[in-house]
This record gives structure tokens, sequence and C-alpha cells, in this order.
């Protein structure tokens, strides 16, 4: 039985645009999938603190080095790396906000990124822990900026998640949806095309 870990990051929880993609896109796995698990972390309800120097202390220190204070942090981390490992597959619904990644997400991200956890440094360079996942990613954005050099949200999670050993990773954009009504209706619309047709090979086979 496959688990899939859907992450909301949009400041409107369930009802943002990047929120409602991302459950099209559940609705379709749960019919491929029937029988499986999904679970939801929604940073904007749930979120995760900033790091700062205390928390990253906690978080390479020995276990028995670790204050009081900071081995709750510590735990903190490794709850959510332990569900971020259990799953098959990631769903992660990515708003753009002032350029770049929802601060939730990056505090989320400060968590999972742990040396000798979830990646390790070898003589060659750093590999990543998390390998054998399927990532699906639904962006929203206000303007027009994929497949441009003004897209640096894209790179950088891709580079994140990479580091981490997470390289199947596949986007599906919604832009202009502050442009005008018919901007926001035609790109949500070819956004719902493209999630419907994300899972057809595995629809076909259940
Ligand atoms: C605080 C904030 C900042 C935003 N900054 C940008 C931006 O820099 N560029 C852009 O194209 N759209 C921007 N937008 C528009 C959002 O990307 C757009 O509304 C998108 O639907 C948000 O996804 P969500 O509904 O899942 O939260 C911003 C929206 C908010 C609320």
């Amino acid at each position: 039985m496959k688990t899939l870990l859907q992450i909301n990051t949009s400041i409107f929880s369930a009802g943002g645009q990047s929120s409602l993609l991302a459950d099209r896109f559940v609705t379709t796995w749960r019919a491929a999938n029937p029988g499986g698990h999904v679970i939801v972390r929604d940073l904007a309800r749930d979120p995760v603190p900033h790091i700062d120097a205390e928390r990253f202390g906690a978080f390479i220190a020995k276990p028995g080095e670790r204050t009081p204070a900071q081995q709750g942090m510590a735990a903190q981390s490794d709850a959510l790396i332990d569900e971020i490992r259990d799953a098959d597959e990631i769903v992660l619904g990515l708003p753009l906000y002032n350029f770049g990644l929802p601060s939730t997400l990056k505090a989320y991200f400060d968590h999972i990124a742990r040396a000798g956890v979830t990646f390790r440094y070898t003589d060659t360079g750093p590999i990543g822990l998390m390998t054998g996942k399927k990532v699906y990613i639904f962006a929203t954005r206000g303007g027009l900026y994929a497949g441009t050099p003004r897209d640096t949200q894209t790179p950088y999670v891709r580079d994140f998640l990479a580091f981490l050993g997470m390289r199947d990773v596949e986007f599906v954009y919604a832009e202009g949806l502050a442009i005008n009504e018919s901007a926001k209706q035609k790109a949500l619309a070819e956004a719902h095309t493209s999630i419907d047709h994300l899972l057809t090979p595995e629809l076909e086979a259940a």
C-alpha cells in the first residue's frame, strides 16, 4: 500500500489555488491507488518554527548533548523527516509569494535538511538519502514566470529536493492568476487538464 504526503503551503490553507490543484491530483491518485494512505501537512495551519542557532545546534548535536529544549527541537525535525521518508509520493502546493517560497516552506525545508540523516557529505560531494520518491508540484502564480529566467523558484525547489535525493519531480503550473478573470480561468483549466493526465498509465493499470 502506497503512502502519499500532501504538503500545502498556501497562506489560505485548503482554500489556496495551489492546495485546490493538489487536492484534484490527490483525488485521482486515490482512484489509481485503492487502499493508498494520504497524509496532509498544512504549513499555514501548523507551521514549523524558523531555524535559529539553538535549533540548528540541536540538529547537529549528539542526542546526549542536547538540552531539554533542544531535545524537543530535534524530535520535531525527526518527526517531519520520518513522515516524508515514509512517503512513496509527495504532493506539494507551491504558491509564489514575493518572488519566492512561502516562508513556512523554507522553515520546513530547514527542518528536513539534516547532515547524516537526509543527506551526507562524501569525498566526491554530497549525497541525498531520501531516494526512490516521486514528487508532484502544483505551482500557482499571479504573473507569468515559468520557462523564463525570472522563475527562480523552480530551480531552487528542484535543487533542494535533488540535494536530499528526490530527483523525480514534476511541475504543473497555473500562472497569470492575477492578470484578469479570463486568464485565471484559462490557466486553471489548463492545469486541470494536465493534472487529469498525470496518472493515466496508473489508472489504466488499476
Ligand atoms: C503575499 C503574496 C505575495 C505574492 N507575490 C507574488 C509574486 O511575487 N509574483 C506573482 O506572480 N504572484 C504573487 N502573488 C500571487 C499568488 O502567487 C497567487 O495569488 C497564487 O494563486 C497564490 O497561491 P495560493 O492561492 O495557493 O496561495 C502573491 C500573493 C500573495 C498573497
